[in-house]
C-alpha cells in the first residue's frame, strides 16, 4: 500500500462506517472491512508520521449521534483486539502468560448486537448509556426500562455499572422484517442493526415492541470484593440478569480451543447472533496489572469466527417449481467460499422480494450461509453497479410445462396438475426420510420413471413391476427388485407418515403426528373447530387440510387402500385428575429427568407440550427456569411448583 491507496483506503473505511453506525444499513461485510481496516493498521505502524486524523484507527468508538442526552460512562468502555487463527491467538496467550504465567480464561460468546452501560445505585436502575465513543454515549434508559431482561431493581445496593450486549434474536428478527417488509419499509440487514436501531428509537414505546434481549458481558465501577471475573459474572447472573447459552473456564490453549469449536459448532442453535468467543483473563488482579492499549484491555481477546457473510454476484435467476406448483426464484452466484462450504446457489424467495431488493443478474450482493440452511442474499450493492446489470421480469408461463402462470402477488404458481416438476417433486416428497422413507426413490429414478410414462402419479409407483421395470434403461434385475422391495415395505406404515407423505400445504411433521394421534385417518372427516381443538393447529393450517381432503378425497381414499396405515392403539381413559386432558409445558431444572414426569403427566391423560402458547393450561417449573416461565405470566397461563404438582398427585 503506499500514501495514495492509505488515504483512499481511510475514506472507504470512513464511508463503510458511516453506513454501519450512523444509518443502520451497512453497505459491505464485517469481513471487508476488517480487512481493510488491518491493512490500513499495517502502513501506519509502519509510517507512523503519516496517520490521518481522521483515520478510523484513531477513533476509540463509534460516532454520537442526535437525539438523545449525551452521558459520561463512568469508567471507560473498551473494544476488543480481534483474532481470527490459532496463529494469533497462540500468539496473545504467549504475551499474557509472560505477564502473569499462572493466568485462567473466562471464556463466553461474542454477541452481535449493541452494547450498553448500566448504572445501578441502591439497588435501582439509575441510567442505561449505549457504547457511544467508550467515554461518552446517549442516555437511552427510558427505552432500556422496556427491555424485559434488564432487571429495574437489583438485590445489591453499591454502586455498580454491569456492561452487556442488546440483542435481537433470530425469530424475532425474521418476523421484524417480514412485518416491515409487508408496510413497504426497509428491511434491517442483520440482527444486530435491528437491535442498534431498535435501542435508538425516540419513541420508546416501538422499542418495547421490539423483544429485545439483554446479555450481560462485564462489569465497569464496581466495589465487590470478588477476585475472579467467572465469579464476578455468577454473582451478576444471580441479580436476575440473562446467562449466555454457554460458558466455560479454562487453562490451556487446547481447552480454549475446544470451547471455541463448540461455540462454533453449536451457534446455530442459539437464539442469538454470535460473531465469535471473548477470551478473557479471569484474575482481576492480573487484569490491573497487564492494563490497557490505547483502545483495547490487553487481557481480552476476540476470537472471532470465520465469516457467515461474502461479497459475490449474481451470474444468473433460474426458476424451480415445486411440488405445490409454487415458482421460486434462485439466484446462480460465483462460487464462493462460506465457512468451509462453496456456495453457488442463494434462494431468492419470491419475485416481491427480488423487487423489493432489487436484484439484478450481475449485481454485487452479500450473501449469508448459517447452518444448513440455503444461503440468502440480504444485500444489493447498488454503487457498485456499472449499468451492465439485468433486470428479471415477473414469469407469465412455467418453466417447466409451458402452461400460463397464476401471478398471486407474492406467489407466482403452475396450475397443472400433471406439470413434470409438481409430479416429480411431489413422488420425491412422497418418499422423503419424514414421510414415507422408501430407499432408492430419489430425484434421477423419479424423473427416469415420469421422463418413460410408467409413473405419472403417486399412485403409480405402487403398479410397478419387474418387467416394466427391466424394459427401461438402466434399470438392470438387482437394483429394480429393491426398489421394488422398498415400495411393498412402506405398506402397513405408520399413520402419521402416511399423512405427512400426502404433502398438505402448512402440514409437517409435528402437525401430521397430531392429527393421527388425535384422528387417526378420521382426520379427512374431522371439521374445522374439531381441527383447531388440537395444540399448534390453527386457522390457516385448519382451513389447508378442508380444502385438501375436499379436492384429494378419492386421492386419499385410494392410497389408504393401497397403503393400509397403521393407526395408533386407542388410549386407555384415565381416571380423573388435575392434570387429566391439560395441556402442560414443563420448564426449567426439575428433580427428575423430564422424560420420566412427561410420562407419567401423559399417563394422567395430559398433553404434555414444548412451548407455552394461550392454549397451555398450566406450566410446571423448576429451578432456573427461563422464558418459558415468562411467557407463562405474560399470557397469565396457571404455574405450578414442582413441589406443588407433587401435591396435586397427593391429593
Ligand atoms: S468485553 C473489556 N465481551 O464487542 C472489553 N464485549 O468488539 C470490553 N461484545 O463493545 C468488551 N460480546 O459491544 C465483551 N462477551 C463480550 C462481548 C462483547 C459482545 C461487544 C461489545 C464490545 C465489542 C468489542
Amino acid at each position: 500500500m503506499n500514501y495514495e491507496e492509505y488515504k483512499k483506503a481511510v475514506e472507504e473505511l470512513n464511508r463503510y462506517a458511516y453506513h454501519y453506525y450512523v444509518e443502520d444499513n451497512p453497505i459491505t461485510t464485517d469481513e471487508v472491512y476488517d480487512k481493510l481496516y488491518h491493512e490500513v493498521l499495517a502502513y501506519e505502524e509502519k509510517n507512523p508520521y503519516q496517520v490521518l486524523d481522521n483515520s478510523p484507527t484513531q477513533r476509540v468508538g463509534d460516532v454520537v449521534s442526535e437525539g438523545f442526552h449525551k452521558a459520561l460512562h463512568k469508567s471507560r468502555m473498551w473494544s476488543l483486539e480481534d483474532v481470527f487463527d490459532e496463529e494469533d491467538l497462540k500468539k496473545w496467550l504467549a504475551r499474557i502468560f509472560k505477564l502473569d504465567d499462572r493466568a485462567s480464561f473466562y471464556c463466553e460468546p461474542k454477541y452481535d448486537g449493541a452494547s450498553l452501560n448500566l448504572y445501578y445505585e441502591g439497588g435501582r436502575l439509575i441510567q442505561a448509556i449505549t457504547r457511544g465513543d467508550g467515554v461518552t454515549g446517549e442516555d437511552i434508559t427510558q427505552n432500556a426500562r422496556t427491555i424485559k431482561t434488564i432487571p429495574l431493581k437489583i438485590d445489591y445496593e453499591e454502586p455498580i455499572e454491569i456492561r452487556g450486549e442488546v440483542v435481537i434474536f433470530k425469530s424475532e428478527f425474521q418476523a421484524i422484517n417480514e412485518e416491515r417488509a409487508k408496510n413497504g419499509e426497509n428491511i434491517f440487514a442483520n440482527p444486530r442493526n435491528a437491535a442498534a436501531g431498535s435501542l435508538r428509537q425516540l419513541d420508546s414505546s416501538i422499542t418495547a415492541n421490539r423483544n429485545l434481549v439483554f446479555l450481560p458481558y462485564g462489569i465497569g465501577q464496581n466495589t465487590l470484593d470478588i477476585p475472579l471475573l467467572s465469579k464476578r459474572m455468577e454473582f451478576i447472573y444471580s441479580l436476575g440478569f440473562k446467562t449466555p447459552p454457554y460458558r466455560a473456564v479454562c487453562k490451556w490453549l487446547l481447552d480454549i480451543e475446544k470451547v471455541y469449536a463448540k461455540m462454533k459448532d453449536e451457534r446455530d442453535d442459539y437464539d442469538m447472533m454470535l460473531d465469535g468467543m471473548v477470551v478473557k483473563v479471569d484474575q482481576i488482579e492480573s487484569q490491573e496489572s497487564m492494563g490497557y492499549t490505547v483502545k483495547y484491555p490487553r487481557w481480552a481477546v476476540a476470537y472471532k469466527f470465520p465469516a457467515v457473510e461474502k461479497i459475490t454476484t449474481v451470474k444468473d435467476i433460474i426458476l424451480q417449481v415445486g411440488r405445490s406448483g409454487v415458482v421460486t426464484p434462485v439466484a446462480v452466484v460465483a462460487p464462493t467460499n462460506i465457512d468451509g462450504v462453496v456456495v453457488e446457489r442463494a434462494t431468492l424467495h419470491n419475485f416481491d422480494e427480488i423487487q423489493r431488493k432489487d436484484i439484478r443478474i450481475n449485481d454485487k450482493v452479500i450473501i449469508l450461509r448459517s447452518g444448513d440452511v440455503i444461503p440468502k442474499i440480504i444485500k444489493v450493492l447498488e454503487h457498485e453497479r456499472t449499468g451492465s446489470e439485468i433486470e428479471v421480469l415477473r414469469p407469465k408461463e412455467c418453466p417447466v410445462c409451458g402452461s400460463e402462470l397464476l401471478d398471486e402477488g407474492a406467489l407466482i404458481k403452475c396450475q397443472n396438475l400433471t406439470c413434470k416438476a409438481r409430479v416429480v417433486n411431489s413422488i420425491i416428497y412422497f418418499a422423503s426420510k419424514q414421510c414415507l422413507n422408501i430407499d432408492g426413490l430419489g430425484e434421477k429414478i423419479v424423473k427416469a420413471l415420469f421422463d418413460s410414462g410408467l409413473v405419472k402419479s403417486v399412485e403409480d409407483i405402487f403398479s410397478l413391476t419387474l418387467e416394466k421395470l427391466l424394459a427401461l434403461e438402466g434399470f438392470k434385475e438387482k437394483k429394480s427388485q429393491n426398489l421394488l422391495d422398498a415400495v411393498e415395505n412402506v405398506k402397513g406404515c405408520d399413520c402419521w407418515r402416511f399423512i405427512n407423505a400426502l404433502g398438505m400445504e402448512h402440514i409437517g411433521e409435528v402437525a401430521s403426528k397430531s392429527l393421527c394421534s388425535e384422528f387417526g385417518l378420521g382426520f379427512m372427516k374431522a371439521e374445522k373447530n374439531d381441527l383447531l381443538t388440537i395444540e399448534g393447529i390453527g386457522e390457516e393450517m385448519a382451513e389447508s387440510v378442508l380444502e385438501f381432503v375436499r379436492v384429494n378425497e378419492e386421492h386419499i381414499l385410494r392410497l389408504t387402500e393401497i397403503l393400509n396405515p397403521k393407526i395408533p392403539e386407542p388410549k386407555i381413559e384415565a381416571k380423573d385428575n388435575p392434570f387429566k386432558a391439560k395441556t402442560i409445558v414443563l420448564t426449567g431444572s426439575l428433580s427428575h429427568p423430564r422424560g420420566e414426569i412427561k410420562e407419567m403427566l401423559e399417563s394422567l391423560g395430559a398433553k404434555v407440550s414444548g412451548s407455552v402458547s394461550k392454549k397451555t393450561d398450566m406450566v410446571i417449573y423448576g429451578d432456573d427456569a427461563g422464558s418459558k416461565y415468562d411467557k407463562a405470566l405474560e399470557l397469565g397461563v396457571r404455574t405450578v411448583t414442582e413441589d406443588e404438582m407433587k401435591e396435586m398427585l397427593d391429593d
